[in-house]
């Protein structure tokens, strides 16, 4: 958290990403990012769900923990999700410490200080460091009316400022500003002390997240504001498509690829199977 604070200070950009597992952790920590995000988009990128509702705790301690085997240099924040913090303060605190318990060194919320002023600061007094995220908040998504761009209207940019503000207030040490006109994200940024880190919400934050299927091009339709680095879909069809082929045509396994008895070896085992047939 210092680190990241310190980043605000001297005005050096924050890297966030996701990743779900060992071996993207492992490979999104050894190209320096700052901060690996265990999103509950894991539901639609990893599970095939249809949004991130159906994604349960049990997913996001599974995920936590394999990511954290890792055992990555950037910081682990792990998703709160969909009903693990909105019923009661003392279920936020519960769950959110089976997410340190599996390896999370920080939890994110979906909401700011003016929604769950009360769940910030009890995780905190828990001794648990909490990143709120405003803007579009995917699991309300039914209520705000699909995913779209948040603050275009004044009252609507007011409310989703105060969300910030109040955030950090309450005591949370990060803020993810998602899908917002670009003025929302800049005034929060300006008005804070804590870093905001954003998608989709334009180039004036403390830094940047993205999903880390979009950036390598694993998502069949990826959101607007995300940016492709590379086509790993056509290069795992290739690959795949070539090893298929290769078994079709007798190609794989090839010389040195598969290993074999010692000469007397096989000769006892060929002289033991007579021995067997003679007896049936
Ligand atoms: O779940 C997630 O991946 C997120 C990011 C998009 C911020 O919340």
């Amino acid at each position: 958290m210092k680190t990241l604070l310190e980043k605000k200070e001297k005005r050096e950009r924050i890297v966030m990403i996701t990743a779900y597992d060992t071996i993207m952790a492992r490979l999104v920590d050894e190209a320096g990012v700052d901060v690996i995000l265990v999103g509950d988009s894991l539901g639609m990128v990893l599970l095939g769900y249809s949004s991130t509702l159906q994604v349960t705790i049990d997913d996001m301690v599974r995920h936590v923990a394999a990511v954290a085997r890792a055992e990555p240099r950037a910081m682990i924040v792990g998703d709160m999700p969909f009903m693990s913090y909105e019923a009661s303060v003392s279920e936020a605190v519960h769950n959110a410490g089976r997410l340190l318990a599996a390896g999370a060194d920080a939890v994110k919320i979906e909401g700011g200080g003016e929604s769950y002023g009360d769940v910030i600061r009890a995780l905190r007094r828990a001794g648990i460091p909490v990143m709120a995220h405003v803007g579009l908040t995917p699991q309300r998504y039914k209520l705000l009316g699909g995913y779209r761009l948040m603050g275009k209207t004044a009252s609507e940019a007011l409310e989703v400022i105060r969300e910030a503000v109040t955030a950090e207030e309450e005591g949370a040490f990060a803020v993810v500003i998602e899908f917002t006109a670009w003025e929302v994200a800049k005034t929060i940024t300006e008005k804070l002390t804590i870093p905001t880190i954003c998608i989709g919400s334009g180039p004036y934050c403390d830094g940047q997240v993205l999903v880390v299927h979009d950036v390598l091009g694993l998502t069949p339709s990826p959101p607007p504001f995300s940016k492709q680095y590379t086509n790993l879909s056509d290069i795992i069809r290739k690959a795949v498509l070539d090893y298929a082929r290769e078994v079709r045509e007798g190609l794989f396994p090839g010389e040195g690829m598969y290993w074999g008895m010692k000469k007397n070896e096989y000769n006892k085992l060929l002289s033991m199977l007579r021995e067997e047939q003679k007896e049936h």
